[in-house]
């Protein structure tokens, strides 16, 4: 019976799209290795998937400067692999507001991305083109933080419209069940504009503001992205009765 196939479904993201999306097919990366072209052939000729969800991904910003390589194997090199052996299979590609510069926030589906600010950035924009190849395939854009905030300190002088990842997954959720419904090939999901200190104190009241100036990567101003397209979709999806809770792909 045809699939829908989940890459990264240990991850963050991963973990909470399967509780919300029972019937994902999820192979741990013990079968499918993105970096290892023959393993992920061999997946996708096992489980024949309709859609693919692609949510795996080399993710620490920090490391990824020391190590540029191992983060371009399996973002770029990985989503390649995966593009090459899609077969007809429809592509949802995770990607993330880091594709924008982030001096103004606001972003829109159609703006020009860049100039990205760092590798992981660059390995995501360069993958995004690739997801692109599929004849079938979405871009989402979206931006999510750990449930519970884990630093002492958060930044006043970041503007965003992340939000947690249990929050994001109920929209991306939303969207994955509809995705034949979606009329574009790009869309940003996420939330309001807000500071990430704002962001913080919803479900930690003790932090404290801080600065960006302290952090030890570069760092946009305002990274928010516009979501008008999604917020009409979701309108409409959750006015014929969808929610979260519900959706069995
Ligand atoms: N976190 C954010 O703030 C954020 C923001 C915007 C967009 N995104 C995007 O959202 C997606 C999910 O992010 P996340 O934070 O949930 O990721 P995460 O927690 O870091 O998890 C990464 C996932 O990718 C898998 N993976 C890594 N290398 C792999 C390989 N070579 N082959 C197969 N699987 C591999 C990991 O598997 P193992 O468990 O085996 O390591 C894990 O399941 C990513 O595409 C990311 O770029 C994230």
């Amino acid at each position: 019976m045809p699939s829908t196939l989940l890459t990264g479904g240990s991850g963050r993201l991963g973990r909470e799209l399967r509780a919300r999306l029972p019937g994902l097919v999820a192979p741990p990366r013990s079968e499918l290795d993105l970096t290892d072209e023959a393993s992920v052939a061999a997946a996708l000729a096992r489980y024949r998937p309709e859609l693919v969800i692609h949510a795996a991904a080399y993710t620490d910003v920090a490391k990824a400067e020391l190590e540029p390589a191992r983060c371009w194997q399996v973002n770029v090199a990985g989503t390649r692999h995966l593009v090459r052996h899609l077969g007809s299979a429809k592509l949802i590609f995770i990607s993330t507001d880091y594709v924008f510069y982030g001096d103004r926030g606001d972003y829109r589906e159609d703006d020009p991305p860049g100039p990205v600010r760092g590798y992981y950035a660059l390995s995501k924009l360069v993958a995004e083109e690739l997801a692109r190849l599929p004849q079938r395939h979405l871009i989402i854009r979206t931006s999510f933080r750990p449930s519970r905030w884990p630093h002492p300190v958060a930044f006043t002088d970041l503007y965003t419209s992340q939000d947690y990842v249990d929050v994001i997954a109920d929209e991306l959720a939303l969207a994955i069940f509809h995705h034949d419904q979606l009329p574009y090939d790009t869309l940003h999901i996420a939330t309001e504009r807000k500071s990430v200190f704002e962001l913080a104190r919803r479900r930690n009241p003790e932090v404290q503001p801080g600065s960006k100036a302290t952090a030890k990567v570069s760092l946009p101003d305002d990274i928010s992205l516009n979501t008008a397209r999604w917020q009409a979709l979701r309108a409409r999806f959750t006015q014929s009765g969808g929610t979260a809770s519900k959706l069995t792909l």
